[in-house]
């Protein structure tokens, strides 16, 4: 059975971060001074296993849920992800599973995801430039291993592979063409995302998002696009296609367009707590009830109440005044 918010939006996408630990640190959300070598992440026990990652799906399921989506932190970071890919691919009713993740340990993965039964996957890529590489996962991976991983994912038989690129003005402005004709090239489909005041440590400003209306026209001033409606009626991404065929450009506009009317997604975290926004402060424990004996009829009441209640628009209210409120880490529900 369907369930809608107080804003008559239904429940339709869930995100599940799988765990809160990551090999990079971007600075828009781990700034390693905040998230160094002596951060607490979550202990073993607190993340939820695979079978209860399944059983809850199965619950979310009934109340709606049709798509899933694996986050993290980084999730190939943890061990065995194909076995989880099959089990939720193999809950019926959802009918579609992607993974978002950082590429650096895709290599050695992608058929295995592939054969699981992923069906999509986005890989985040924020420059081709190696030293900005390195600067902006503030890692010691090198970009030739997420170089790496998107060929294997491209032989593996993800076609189109989604690229996601947090633009940040005077940061990367640089790589937005490189990106797209790198992208153009190998038949990937690049989206540039809005930079969010997401989490509490990333110190954002208004001016430092690059709006999705330029990233268009500087774009388009060198490969020719025009905007698609979205085919779904609910997207994030805004569609735009080259006009010489060479595929599909996405615009993420979370702050200058904010899309949160067709908002249907929900958060998992890897701790088992429900949120209903990214920018939310506080979320919904599931995991407590669930291992406390809740039946599956009982957390589906419990997700199906914390829906209803959900008035959550977040973007549409953001000023720079709303930047510095508490808000639940970017890594704890993967974007
Ligand atoms: P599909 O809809 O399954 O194709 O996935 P997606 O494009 O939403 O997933 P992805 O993980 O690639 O996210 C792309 C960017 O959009 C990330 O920066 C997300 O944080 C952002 N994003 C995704 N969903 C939302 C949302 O509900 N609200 C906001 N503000 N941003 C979102
Ligand atoms: N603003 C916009 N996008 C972000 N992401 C992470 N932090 C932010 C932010 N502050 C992106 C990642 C990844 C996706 C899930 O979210 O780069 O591609
Ligand atoms: Fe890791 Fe992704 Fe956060 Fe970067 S954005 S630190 S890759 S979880
Ligand atoms: Fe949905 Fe919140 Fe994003 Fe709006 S800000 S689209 S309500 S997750």
């Amino acid at each position: 059975m369907k369930v809608s918010d107080s804003l008559d939006r239904p429940l339709r996408a869930l995100r599940i971060s799988v765990t809160d630990r990551c090999n990079f640190r971007c600075p828009y959300c781990m700034p390693r001074d905040r998230f160094g070598a002596d951060f607490a992440f979550l202990d073993r026990k607190e993340v939820l296993t695979f079978e209860e990652i399944i059983r809850l799906a199965r619950v979310f399921v009934s109340a709606g849920v049709e798509k899933v989506r694996l986050t993290g932190g980084e999730p190939l970071l943890r061990h065995g992800l194909p076995t989880l890919v099959a089990g939720i691919a193999g809950v019926p009713g959802i009918r579609d599973v992607a993974l978002t993740t950082n590429g650096s340990l895709l290599a050695p993965q992608a058929r295995a995801l592939r054969e699981a039964g992923l069906h999509r996957l986005t890989v985040s890529l924020d420059s081709l430039d190696p030293g900005r590489f390195a600067e902006l996962s503030d890692s010691t991976v090198p970009l030739a291993q997420v170089l790496a991983g998107l060929e294997a994912a491209s032989e593996a038989g993800f076609r189109p592979v989604k690229l996601n690129c947090v633009l940040r003005r005077g940061v990367n402005e640089e790589d937005i063409l490189p990106l797209a004709a790198f992208a153009r090239e190998r038949g990937h489909t690049l989206r540039f995302i809005e930079y969010m005041d997401a989490g509490t440590g990333n110190g954002w400003r208004l001016d430092q998002v690059v709006p999705a209306r330029e990233v268009a026209a500087r774009v388009s001033a060198r490969w020719p696009l025009a905007r698609r409606a979205c085919p779904k009626g609910n997207c994030v991404a805004q569609h735009w296609v080259y006009a010489d065929g060479a595929g599909e450009l996405g615009l993420i506009a979370s702050v200058t367009e904010p899309f949160c009317r067709g908002c249907d997604r929900a958060r998992l975290s890897a701790s088992g707590v429900l949120y209903t926004c990214l920018f939310a402060a506080q979320g919904l424990d599931l995991k407590g009830p669930l291992r406390a004996g809740a039946s599956d009829a009982d957390l589906r009441a419990l997700i199906a109440e914390g829906w209803r209640r959900r008035d959550d628009r977040y973007s549409e209210r953001r000023t720079e005044g709303t930047a510095g409120l508490p808000k639940v880490e970017m890594f704890h529900i993967g974007g």
